[in-house]
Parts: C-alpha cells; structure tokens; sequence
C-alpha cells in the first residue's frame, strides 16, 4: 500500500465513474491560477457531498470554508430549483475567487459567498430558515463551536458533515498539542455524546492523501419523559 497507488486508484476511479467536467475543471484551474492551496475536495469526494445532499433532498445548505467554490460547485448541484447556499469564507481573495467560479458555474443567484470569519457570520444566518445540510470544511481549531451553530441552525433530519477529521492519523494521537488535532478530536467527542446526533466518521485516501471526514444526522428530540401517575389513592 502506497500513496502511489492510492493517487493511481483514485485516478482511474474519478476517470471511470465521473463524467469529464469542463465546469470544475476551470473553477480549479482558476483557482491554481489564482495562487490558492491545493486543498479542495478530490472530485470524488465532491460527488459524494452532492449526493449526500441530494438523497438528503436539501434545499438549503450551509458551507463553513469556501476556498475556491469548488465543493461549493457540486453542493450547489444537488439544489432544486429554488434551492440556495450559503458559504462562509475568512479571506476576501479567495471569496473572490469562488464568487466568480460560482458564477461561471452558473450559481451567482443561487450560492451567496459571506466574507468574514465564519463565528461573525454565523448569528446572522439563525434569521433564516433551517438549513437541511451542512459542510464543516474551515478552520480545524473552531470544529467544536461550528458544530454547536450547525446544531443551532438546522432540525431533525439534517446532514451535517466535517471533512479532515484524521489528518495522516494524527487524530488518533491523545496526548497532541497540535490545536487543529485538539479541536477535531473535541468535535468528534461531541458527535459521540450529542444525544441530538446520529454520526459515524470513516477513514479515506486517494489523491487528497489519508484523512477522513464525520457525517452526522440530526435526531427527533427523545420523547418526553411519562408524565408523572397521579399519586395513589
Ligand atoms: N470547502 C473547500 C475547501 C475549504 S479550505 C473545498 O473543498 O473546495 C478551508 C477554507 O476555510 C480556506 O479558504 C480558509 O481561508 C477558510 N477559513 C479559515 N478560517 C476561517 C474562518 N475562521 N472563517 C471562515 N473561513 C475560514
Ligand atoms: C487543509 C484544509 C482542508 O480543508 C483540507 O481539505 C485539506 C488540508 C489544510 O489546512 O491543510
Ligand atoms: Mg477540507
């Protein structure tokens, strides 16, 4: 097993099961060009998002970490007509960069790019209706509070999902010092005791290298507790 294989693997795949895609295709290039890091998500990976939202049947969807509008691009695919995204990006240029590959991909109406930090923007967005999805894809160190807004911000039934929760494995690593392993190994702790939540999280490789994302469902509230038997008589 190597990362050779791994690049090899996931190469063939997205060459035999996802169709050529000139639209991502320049939403990438243009980012390169535009001097981003290389860290969107592998077209692979994209689809998977699409799908999730689609089987989902979100209408709404909310992204923590922009980049280039690339996951943006294929969550913005599984929208019906009428649907909308928000996406939250730190860094006016990469904004601006995903602003216009939105709209080169034909998303200038449906996707909204709010620049700021993702923790100012996020009371702003509690106005509005529920999201149905959720894509956690910023700043590792904020995971915890991301997932309390996500919570705050969706109902019963809708996806939430972290990308980068192994990180090479070193999420794995209890005594790390590292505040973005701290923040992931904090969010997925929160996963397994949210009684809100239904998660698993799983381990991937291919051309993005080792890592892994969470996918959690948010849970009917537990029923209310038998009200209390009148008293004997
Ligand atoms: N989801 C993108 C990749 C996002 S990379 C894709 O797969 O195509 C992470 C992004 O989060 C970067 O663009 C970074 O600038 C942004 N970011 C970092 N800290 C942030 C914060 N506090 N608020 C909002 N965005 C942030
Ligand atoms: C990094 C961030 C990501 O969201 C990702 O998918 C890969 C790498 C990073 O900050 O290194
Ligand atoms: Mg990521």
């Amino acid at each position: 097993m190597s990362t050779q294989q791994w690049n090899e693997v996931d190469d063939y795949l997205i060459a035999t099961v996802l169709p050529a895609d000139p639209v991502l295709a320049a939403a990438q290039a243009a980012s390169a060009a535009a001097g981003l890091p290389n860290i969107a998500v592998a077209p692979n990976q994209g689809r998977l998002l699409q799908l999730l939202a689609q089987v989902q049947g979100a209408r709404r969807i909310l992204e923590i970490g922009t980049l280039g509008g690339y996951s943006a691009i294929w969550l913005a695919r599984a929208l019906p007509a009428g649907g909308h995204l928000d996406t939250l990006e730190l860094d006016p240029g990469h904004a601006e960069v995903a602003r216009a590959n939105l709209a080169a991909a034909g998303f200038a109406q449906v996707a909204q790019v709010h620049v700021g930090s993702a923790l100012d923007t996020l009371p702003s967005l509690a106005q509005g209706d529920p999201y149905d999805f959720v894509f956690i894809d910023a700043d590792k160190v904020s995971n915890p509070d991301y997932l309390r807004w996500a919570l705050r911000l969706t109902r019963p039934g809708s996806v939430i999902v972290i990308d980068n929760v192994v990180r090479e494995g070193a999420v794995a690593l209890a005594d790390s010092s590292d505040p973005a392993i701290l923040g992931t190994r904090q969010v997925l702790a929160m996963l397994g005791a949210e009684p809100r939540l239904r998660a698993t999280a799983v381990q991937t490789v291919g051309v993005k290298g080792y890592d892994g994302f969470a996918i959690a469902v948010v849970q009917d509230p537990a029923p209310q507790d038998p009200a209390p038997q009148d008293p004997a008589p």
